[in-house]
């Protein structure tokens, strides 16, 4: 009689064990990297700034921003010009740039800190940009007029109004600018040209794969793998324990 209520008991623990397996084994995978800022996704929202997605795809610096928000203890800050602003450049400007050249125009637009508006008005000049590496060029200016607190950057070459953000929360600011930021190191005036001597002439750096995105899928298909291995863990627990509890179900009901 006793021995019968307890096969019935553990009969009932071992599908309750059961049916809590499969249940875990369907829980959600797991979830996206936490807090990675997408910068594409913010400049798209922004709705003007084709240009300069495509500029950070094609130098690899939209990666290189986000990796480095990952772990940039002082943030970033980030002057986007607008595609108007693009529009407005002679013909020819991006495309006079060696692609080193591009990469320098397109750091010369990210500073190594987060700025908020107040910060700014307090900044030193000049200020380095993620093209200076510290040498003290590819440097901007930041002023404020006294009157108002209208900003201005400025680089030597040209200058504009830091307009509204698009982003700002810690570590990253988003602020659009109406024109595209002209270094003085590749558009101020230049030296008198000596003879072109080729073996000065800079190396072409070699692009690296244009299209980044083809990792993407691959670090998915290892999530998901991570994910059915966990699955595959919960479920052969549950087939020992079920194993385990049988023998037992089978010892009580044949006690000898
Ligand atoms: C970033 O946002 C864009 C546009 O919303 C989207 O197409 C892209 O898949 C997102 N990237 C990541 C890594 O989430
Ligand atoms: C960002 O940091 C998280 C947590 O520290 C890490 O798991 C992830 O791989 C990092 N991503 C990048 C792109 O560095
Ligand atoms: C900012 O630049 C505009 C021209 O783009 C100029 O008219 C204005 O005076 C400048 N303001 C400051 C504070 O430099
Ligand atoms: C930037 O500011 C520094 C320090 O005030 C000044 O010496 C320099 O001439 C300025 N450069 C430009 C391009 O305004």
């Amino acid at each position: 009689m006793a021995v019968g209520y307890s096969c019935f008991a553990l009969a009932a623990v071992l599908l309750l064990l059961l049916f809590s397996a499969s249940e875990a084994a369907t829980v959600a995978p797991a979830p996206e990297a936490p807090g990675k800022l997408n910068l594409t996704g913010i400049l798209e929202k922004g709705g003007q700034y084709e240009n300069f997605i495509r500029l950070l795809k094609a130098t690899q610096v939209g990666e290189q921003i986000e990796s480095q928000l990952n772990n940039s203890f002082n943030g970033l800050t980030i002057f986007a010009p607008t595609d108007n602003a693009f529009d407005n450049l002679k013909a020819g400007t991006l495309n006079g740039l060696s692609s080193q050249e591009q990469v320098s125009l397109v750091l010369y637009h990210v500073l190594p800190r987060f700025y908020s508006p107040t910060t700014f008005q307090t900044t030193s000049n000049p200020v380095s940009t993620q093209a200076s590496g510290g040498n003290g060029v590819y440097t901007v200016n930041i002023t404020a007029s006294s009157s108002s607190s209208q900003l201005n950057v400025s680089t030597g070459v040209n200058q504009a109004p830091v307009s509204n953000h698009l982003y700002l929360d810690f570590p990253l600011a988003i602020y659009s600018v109406d024109s595209v930021l002209l270094p003085y190191q590749l558009f101020g005036p230049k030296p008198p040209a000596a003879a072109p001597s080729p073996l000065v002439k800079p190396k072409k750096a070699t692009p690296r794969a244009a299209d980044s995105t083809a990792d993407a899928p691959a670090t998915t298909a290892s999530a998901d793998q991570s994910t059915s291995a966990a699955a595959t863990r919960v479920i052969s627990k549950a087939a020992a324990a079920a194993a385990l509890l049988a023998v037992l179900t089978v010892t009580i009901a044949n006690p000898l």
